[in-house]
């Protein structure tokens, strides 16, 4: 099918200071959209970023039928854009469209528009550490209709938003023991909007109590540490990492499956098991507990400064090997094209 191209006649990029970035709140001059009608996705576009108009009745905004995806492109010094791992955002948000009984984005549809759209928005990309392109895919239901049944009718789209280094600020956590993220059986394993919209009250009540964040238990006995916000958690207990296993509460983060890849390749003991919320607390009160992270796309890597369970907190202590910072300087200089990509996880755009 043929991509339709319409480009903007006038650019915001003089308007936008790339050194003051704040994260998502910018986006590039052009957005890819493909519609879903009669059971066939549709012509293909990239139009001019614009507001969208949707029927007061689309079923997205009463039903949250709606999944996305987050990825990064980087510029290389010698002016290349490289994307880390596109294919698996790929796959995963098909698997969290079906979790939602939504259509497959074909996959020749969704790397043909993400080229395009980042040729055309080139100029967004910006070289250097810690800078990127933040981009957004997502799929929404917009059949007009307010019966709580699944959508005839989606819009798969592709925003782009510059970022520079994310910086969460000091991150203490506390270990969530009421809410969930998500339960067996539901949808905590799809990148489902819904799953960050449940999750907004629990980090507020946490932020009233001086956390940023909190960590994911399992939902039945709250004794399984799981995810740490929107992201994956690690736990450095003496020289081993441990982080728990993908299932269907947690999401098969593409940052996670990198670290435990370029580990197991470097030699740094890392356990991929359930981990236990009392052997945490026990390292902790030995002084064995010697690093926590969260792992996503937008941070890479979170390091959590100390953390809180019923009446007991701990700061973690700074250690001067840290494997946050290792890791996280592993994966960005493959990200940015500054290391050899001996896993072959990086993608040139063209
Ligand atoms: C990620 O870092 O992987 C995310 O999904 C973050 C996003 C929700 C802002």
């Amino acid at each position: 099918m043929t991509l339709h191209i319409e480009k903007t006649t006038t650019s915001k990029i003089s308007k936008v200071d790339f050194s003051n970035l704040s994260f998502g709140q910018e986006f590039t001059d052009h957005m890819f959209e493909c519609d879903y009608i009669d059971g066939t996705w549709q012509t293909p576009k990239i139009l001019p970023y614009a507001p969208l108009t949707l029927d007061p009745s689309a079923k997205v905004f009463h039903y949250g039928q709606a999944v996305f995806e987050g990825m990064k492109a980087y510029k290389s010094d010698d002016d290349e854009i490289w994307m880390f791992r596109p294919d698996q955002n790929q796959k995963r948000i098909n698997i969290s469209a079906e979790r939602l009984g939504m259509p497959a984005f074909p996959k020749e549809l969704f790397f043909d528009g993400l080229n395009n759209l980042l040729k055309l928005d080139n100029e967004w990309i910006k070289k250097g550490e810690g800078n990127s392109l933040y981009i957004r895919p997502f799929i929404i239901a917009t059949e007009s209709c307010v019966s709580a049944s699944i959508s005839d009718s989606y819009k798969f789209m592709i925003i782009c938003s510059p970022v520079q280094s994310y910086y969460a600020g000091e991150v203490r956590v506390i270990i969530e023991d009421k809410y969930s993220r998500s339960a067996n059986g539901g949808v905590g394993y799809a990148k489902a909007a819904g799953n960050y919209a449940g999750s907004f009250y629990p980090t507020k009540l946490a932020r009233e109590k001086g956390f940023q964040q909190v960590i994911w238990t399992d939902s039945c006995s709250h004794e399984y540490l799981e995810e740490a916000g929107v992201m994956n958690v690690f736990f450095r207990v003496n020289n081993t990492l441990l982080t728990a296993p993908t299932s269907e509460r947690i999401l098969d983060g593409i940052t996670r499956k990198s670290i435990v890849q370029l580990c197991e390749h470097e030699g740094i003991n890392i356990e991929v098991r359930p981990v236990k919320v009392s052997e945490i607390m026990e390292a902790a009160r030995k002084g064995e507990l010697l690093e926590m992270f969260g792992a996503g796309t937008a941070a890479v890597i979170s390091p959590i400064l100390g953390f809180s369970h019923h009446d007991e907190s701990f700061e973690l202590p700074k250690v001067a090997d840290s494997y946050a910072t290792y890791i996280k300087k592993r994966i960005t200089d493959i990200q940015q094209h500054k290391a050899e990509d001996i896993f072959g996880w990086t993608y040139k755009v063209n």
